[in-house]
């Protein structure tokens, strides 16, 4: 095969699950963040070795602003400390990383690592992670529709959007439904719905949600193949 004709994936992952998970076990809420940290870790580790070239994970909503405020602080504690411990190890594994969302709202100590994670990665082939922090998805059109002229056309929407289609949607936890990710985005996209809660997500989980995704017929709009 040619193989500038390889198709590109490019799956979203809504990461739930995290504080049933930690509350099942009688712990605090955050322990169940931390946790998913890891299983975000892993996540970015086997998406290349199962053909996926681009991953969006959704790690803080803009409607999560409304959470206790201990929980959304330690939220911005552990998205520090992922950022400080992790950068190296995407520059060594060729990891591209990349953040989608609103900055104006977040400490400007992480909007700095953030900066200094995209300019340390910007190299990055071998897989390229947008983290979409402080992300509406109906913000993301919004902000589209303003800036586009009256002339615009899907290309042109397309493009001010901050990822690109969405191949693969995978939502744990057991909830299905799409919380304001990617919605544009998701227009044409395969939906799996997983009832395993966030933290407990391993490779096999992936590779199952591919398999799923391998397996369907995606028309299109198009009428079924003869
Ligand atoms: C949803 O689970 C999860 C979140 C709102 C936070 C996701 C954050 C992480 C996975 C932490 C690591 C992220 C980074 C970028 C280091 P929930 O709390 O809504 O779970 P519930 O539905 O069981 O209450």
């Amino acid at each position: 095969m040619n193989i500038s004709k390889v198709p590109t994936i490019h799956v979203g992952i809504i990461m739930d699950g995290n504080g049933r998970w930690a509350t099942s076990r009688g712990l605090p809420r955050v322990a169940g963040h931390r946790k998913g940290a890891d299983a975000l870790r892993r996540t970015i580790e086997v998406a290349p070795r199962v053909g996926i070239h681009g991953i969006t994970f959704y790690a803080f909503s803009s409607d999560n602003w409304k959470r206790p405020a201990d929980e959304v602080s330690a939220l911005m504690r552990l998205f520090a400390q992922y950022l400080e411990t992790q950068v190296d190890e995407c520059v060594n594994e060729d990891v591209r990383i990349s953040f989608i969302g609103r900055r104006d709202r977040l400490p400007k100590t992480i909007v700095a690592m953030m900066q200094t994670a995209e300019h340390r990665t910007r190299d990055g082939k071998t897989l390229h992670v947008r983290i979409a922090i402080d992300y509406s998805a109906r913000d993301a059109l919004v902000e589209a529709a303003r800036t586009a002229p009256a002339t615009a056309t899907r290309e042109t929407i397309a493009s001010l959007m901050p990822a690109p289609d969405v191949d693969l949607l995978i939502r744990t936890g057991g909830e299905q439904r799409l919380s304001d990710f990617l919605l544009w985005e998701c227009a044409y996209a395969e939906l799996v719905f997983l009832p395993v809660m966030w933290p407990d997500f391993q490779a096999t989980h992936l590779e199952q949600a591919m398999m799923v995704f391998r397996s369907r017929e995606r028309r299109f709009g198009n009428a079924p193949a003869a």
